[in-house]
């Protein structure tokens, strides 16, 4: 008990030093906030009208608000505005070009908030950017030609904002790009290679589901990239091209004449290869990087996944396991902070059973604060919303509790697409920073009956234009029902330097 007050102390003590009140903010960015403010009526910074935005005791300065900005000031208490996060919040119409008037911040995050495009022009004053988030735009089409001067951006994250453009070469000219995601945009032409040549310092690219194409070497692949590029035309070794096209649903069909369809498929997600009540699972041991896929080595199946945000910078490789006492398919698993995404192709046309295994092994349902973890995600199943906010420990009454789901679906064009995506809902930080986002054990899907395959059910275009549904519906979902106690953790993410403040009371 004393450690909390104490600790209580200690957090009052960091945000009240010297009784705050008397920091300066230049006119402009006091200007562009009261713009911001008027915007979309936030109600926490109604008094930014009349006290100084960087004043330390103000509620938009502490980190958990909803529309929470950080300054830096100098000895004078001269302060200019460092970072501006707008993430989570319930805003509509577009992003004012006031914004570009903050030509200092270092850290600009809008993201799930249901606003809409064009992005404006004035973005592009912002040339001091680090990082450089916005995600989830709907309205009119973005070109990226802004940001050409932020030639120090770090991480660029333009997830599903309706880019039409081509991905700028100039890129390359970043030197301390370092995460790159462009996935689910309407990106078009070539790749720019030398953007992966140049930037040594790149880890993570993800231009998944973006019409672009191009070919990349394997010394384009460095060792450390790890690059998404699934729904694409772009190759890594030419033989997955076929499988490439198909998951792209371009011309080719998801089955090639010299092999015969299949009637089920069977994967241990993180696990090795398995025998499991006379049912062969396949082996999914590939480590997979931020953004990331795997096709089998026969070319049956492939899995795709891409992380939110920077939650582990020299990453785990996103597979978990336990030696908890139960079954083997259940020991271990896949996780992803964003998007776990499981393709089968050369599946005979007609109705399945798909078996989906769950098993919580990473948090846990103490009473203790551990066992607060919420893990909460969104399941699609060719492209059909099947589970909105689904929560493994609250089905299966317990972690370390095995949990199998079933549905009956149809396969129409010979291919799978079973998609866990986390909608921004559940707890981020429980037990440790990172944990939240979809989790798999295993896959188990078998044929009913294939004596009726149905030859008018779907069309390419059509399957195409699924496709496209099911992002903006899963985007919508993630609009709607975000809460403050996520953003306050999404931050947390968001800034690694964030000391976590659940993890300070585990040491006590
Ligand atoms: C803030 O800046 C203005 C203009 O430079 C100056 O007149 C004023 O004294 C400053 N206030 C403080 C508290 O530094
Ligand atoms: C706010 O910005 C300062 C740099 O001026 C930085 O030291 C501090 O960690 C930031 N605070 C948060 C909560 O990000
Ligand atoms: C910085 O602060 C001092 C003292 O408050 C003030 O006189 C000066 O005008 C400020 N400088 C700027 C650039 O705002
Ligand atoms: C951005 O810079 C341009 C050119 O310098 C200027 O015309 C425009 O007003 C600036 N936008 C903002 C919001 O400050
Ligand atoms: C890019 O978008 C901005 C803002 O919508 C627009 O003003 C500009 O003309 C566009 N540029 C190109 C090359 O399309
Ligand atoms: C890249 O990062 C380094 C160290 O963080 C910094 O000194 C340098 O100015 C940055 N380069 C650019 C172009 O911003
Ligand atoms: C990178 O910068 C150099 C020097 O400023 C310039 O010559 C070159 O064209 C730029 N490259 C790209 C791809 O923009
Ligand atoms: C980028 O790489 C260079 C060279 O390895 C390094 O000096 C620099 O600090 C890196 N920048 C960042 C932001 O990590
Ligand atoms: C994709 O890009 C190619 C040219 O690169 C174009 O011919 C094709 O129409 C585009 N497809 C879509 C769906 O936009
Ligand atoms: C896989 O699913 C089929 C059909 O539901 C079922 O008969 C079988 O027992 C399951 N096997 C395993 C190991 O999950
Ligand atoms: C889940 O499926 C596996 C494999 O089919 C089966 O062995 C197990 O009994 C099922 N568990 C539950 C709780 O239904
Ligand atoms: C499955 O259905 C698709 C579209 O209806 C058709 O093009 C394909 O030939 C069928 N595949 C098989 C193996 O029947």
């Amino acid at each position: 008990m004393r450690f909390f007050i104490f600790l209580f102390a200690f957090v009052f003590s960091i945000i009240t030093p010297g009784g705050g009140g008397l920091s300066n903010t230049t006119a402009t960015e006091k200007e562009a906030l009261r713009n911001i403010q008027k915007r979309w009526r936030i109600t926490t910074w109604e008094t930014l009208l009349s006290i100084d935005p960087c004043d330390r005791l103000k509620p938009w300065r502490r980190d958990g608000e909803n529309a929470w900005i950080n300054c830096s000031c100098d000895p004078n208490d001269n302060c200019s505005i460092i970072e501006l996060s707008l993430g989570t919040n319930r805003f509509s119409g577009g992003i004012p070009s006031t914004v570009g008037s903050l030509t200092l911040l270092e850290q600009l995050y809008i993201d799930s908030s249901g606003l809409s495009g064009p992005l404006p022009i004035d973005l592009a004053n912002m040339t001091s950017l680090k990082t450089l988030k916005l995600g989830d735009l709907s309205g009119a089409d973005s070109n990226l030609s802004f940001l050409e001067n932020m030639k120090s951006l770090f991480t660029l994250s333009l997830r599903n904002c309706q880019v039409a453009d081509e991905i700028p070469p100039f890129l390359a000219n970043f030197s301390n790009l370092t995460y790159l995601f462009l996935g689910n945009n309407a990106l078009s032409d070539l790749f720019p290679s030398e953007v992966l040549t140049e930037n040594k310092n790149l880890t993570t690219v993800d231009v998944s589901f973006n019409n672009i194409s191009g070919s990349l070497s394997s010394s384009d692949l460095r060792e450390e990239l790890s690059m998404n590029y699934i729904g694409t035309s772009m190759n890594k070794q030419s033989d997955s091209q076929p499988f490439l096209k198909c998951i792209e649903m371009e011309s080719s069909p998801c089955t090639s004449n010299n092999r015969s369809a299949v009637g089920s498929f069977s994967v241990n997600c993180g696990g090795k290869e398995l025998s499991f009540s006379g049912i062969d699972f396949f082996s999914d041991t590939t480590p997979l990087g931020m953004a990331d896929f795997y096709i089998s080595s026969n070319h049956r199946w492939a899995v795709s996944s891409s992380q939110s945000f920077i939650s582990k910078p020299n990453g785990s490789n996103f597979i978990v396991n336990t030696d908890e006492p139960m079954p083997k398919l259940y020991q271990t698993a896949r996780i992803s902070t964003r998007s776990l995404r499981y393709y089968v192709v050369g599946l005979q046309n007609g109705t399945y059973k798909v078996e989906l295994l769950f098993a919580e092994i990473v948090m846990d349902d103490t009473p203790s604060w551990t066992g607060l973890g919420r893990r909460i995600f969104n399941i699609y199943i060719q492209n059909q919303l099947v589970e909105q906010d689904f929560n493994i420990i609250a089905e299966a009454k317990g972690s370390k509790t095995p949990y199998n789901k079933t549905y009956k679906i149809t396969v129409a064009n010979n291919i799978l697409d079973i998609h866990l995506l986390w909608s921004g809902r559940g707890t981020c930080c429980i037990p440790a920073e990172g944990t939240y986002g979809p989790l798999v054990s295993a896959i188990n899907v078998t044929g009913e009956d294939h004596s009726t395959p149905s030859p008018t059910s779907s069309s390419h275009n059509e399957r195409r234009a699924g496709i496209i549904v099911g992002i903006a519906a899963g985007c919508a979902a993630a609009v709607i029902i975000l809460s403050s106690i996520v953003y306050l953790w999404w931050k947390r993410i968001d800034l690694d330097h964030i000391q976590v403040r659940t993890n300070t009371a585990k040491q006590s």
